[in-house]
């Protein structure tokens, strides 16, 4: 049984804290999201018991973190379905995705290949690749997708071919939320022999994850869009490709052996793209909110949030100042407009009654030319949050007019 009343108890900013004019409804879990005490508790222990480097120290304490750290890796292995050695801690899903595209497209790419990706990517995902396609010559090409920005299936064979070698597509649009047939698209670009990167920052915190299901040979997402800490990500590959990848960063713990000479024995993956003392603390508390998520059971949390999401469009399309860009949409991603008002007024407005919302093009600002519209605005939301915080959004989104917003700034 799926109790939000309970859950929210687990949240030290959504018990009465979080204020700014009105108690605050928190609808930017697509930017970031809220922490549960067992997350903090879990970073907050590291820093007051046992606050020792990993894989270097020769004592118990060091010993006994560097084996926590490492239960923090199982434990990704097991939410994504993942070995355990296709793991590597990154600072985010952006480090993660630069680090593919510069380790394995730089090595794999050459003049004449394609990178295949779409309008609705986030610049995390494709400003690797661009930089990637002009440095290799390889050439950057577009899914295209339907009106409403879906990518499909049918869409996805017309655009692939024998000279695509990379295919780098989000599991879910971090603005319009649909799912993509990931697993469709990789079986097919498998077929041409084209290796898959899934962007899975907006699809791991409200989709369940198995890696050998989709067959995806990379993906990437951040600890913080799925309770976590910020500066933690994770990057998963196939163990082949992670053995073949050069890491884009060299230094302590990822090597072997070195000499004057300059000859570098790298360590196996994963540690050898993990140079330098990573963030312990927040593997710790990665560790910590994938647990917490398991506890609640992803499909119960995806289930959740369709309903809250189905609740919303059903009373935000009876307002007919408003254009809706992803109603059907399944994941918890609501995109709209407010006909003749600027989306960062209507953000405000919105502000102004204590709901946060985020406004403008969401860092996907090539997705502008399918949507035609410079901005929107994006209500994101999580399994925290209630129907009764929907009502006051819906309540608020009632009042956004022009004349609502003159004023607001001064
Ligand atoms: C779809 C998508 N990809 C990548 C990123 C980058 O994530 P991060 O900023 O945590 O590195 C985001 C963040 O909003 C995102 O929504």
């Amino acid at each position: 049984m799926f109790d939000v009343n309970e859950i929210r108890k687990d949240f030290p900013m959504l018990n009465g804290k979080m204020m700014q004019n009105h108690p605050l409804v928190y609808l930017d879990n697509g930017a970031t999201t809220l922490k549960p005490q067992s997350v903090i508790d879990a970073v907050v222990s590291y820093y007051t018991e046992t606050s020792c480097n990993i894989h270097r120290g020769d004592y118990d304490l060091s010993f006994q973190i560097s084996n926590e750290y490492e239960q923090g890796r199982k434990t990704v292995a097991r939410f994504l379905n993942a070995e355990v050695n296709e793991i590597v801690f990154t600072s985010g899903a952006s480090a993660a995705l630069n680090q593919i595209a510069f380790g394995y497209g730089m090595d794999n790419l050459k003049e004449g290949d394609v990178i295949l990706t779409t309008h609705e990517e986030h610049a995390s995902s494709i400003l690797p690749w661009f930089s990637v396609a002009k440095k290799t010559g390889a050439k950057i090409e577009y899914i295209p997708l339907t009106d409403k920005g879906e990518l499909t299936v049918e869409s996805f064979q017309s655009a692939m071919h024998s000279a695509v070698k990379v295919v780098a597509v989000a599991a879910v649009s971090n603005v319009l939320g649909y799912k993509n047939p990931i697993k469709e698209i990789t079986a097919l670009a498998h077929e041409y022999g084209a290796v898959v990167v899934c962007d899975g920052a907006q699809w791991a915190p409200h989709v369940k994850t198995d890696v050998k299901d989709l067959d995806v040979d990379f993906l990437a997402f951040s600890g913080h869009k799925l309770c976590g800490p910020t500066g933690i990500g994770v990057l998963y590959g196939k163990y082949d490709l992670l053995e073949a990848m050069t890491p884009m960063m060299l230094g302590g713990g990822a090597n072997a052996r070195f000499d004057a000479c300059g000859n570098i024995l790298l360590k196996h993956a994963p540690a050898k793209f993990e140079a330098g003392t990573p963030a312990i603390e927040a593997v710790l508390g990665l560790k910590a909110a994938l647990e917490y998520l398991e506890k609640l059971g992803m499909d119960a949390i995806e289930e959740y949030e369709a309903s809250l999401k189905r609740y919303a469009v059903e009373k935000l399309k009876e307002l007919d100042h408003l254009i809706l860009y992803n109603a059907d949409a399944s994941t918890g991603i609501i995109t709209f407009n407010v006909k003749d008002v600027f989306a960062q007024d209507a953000a405000s407005y919105l502000n102004s009654q204590g709901i946060a919302v985020r406004a403008g093009n969401h860092c996907a600002k090539i997705l502008t030319e399918v949507l035609k519209t410079s901005e929107t605005i994006r209500a994101s939301l999580y399994f925290y949050n209630t129907f009764e915080e929907v009502d006051r959004f819906v309540e608020a989104a009632k009042n956004i007019t022009v004349e609502n917003c003159v004023g607001l700034f001064f």
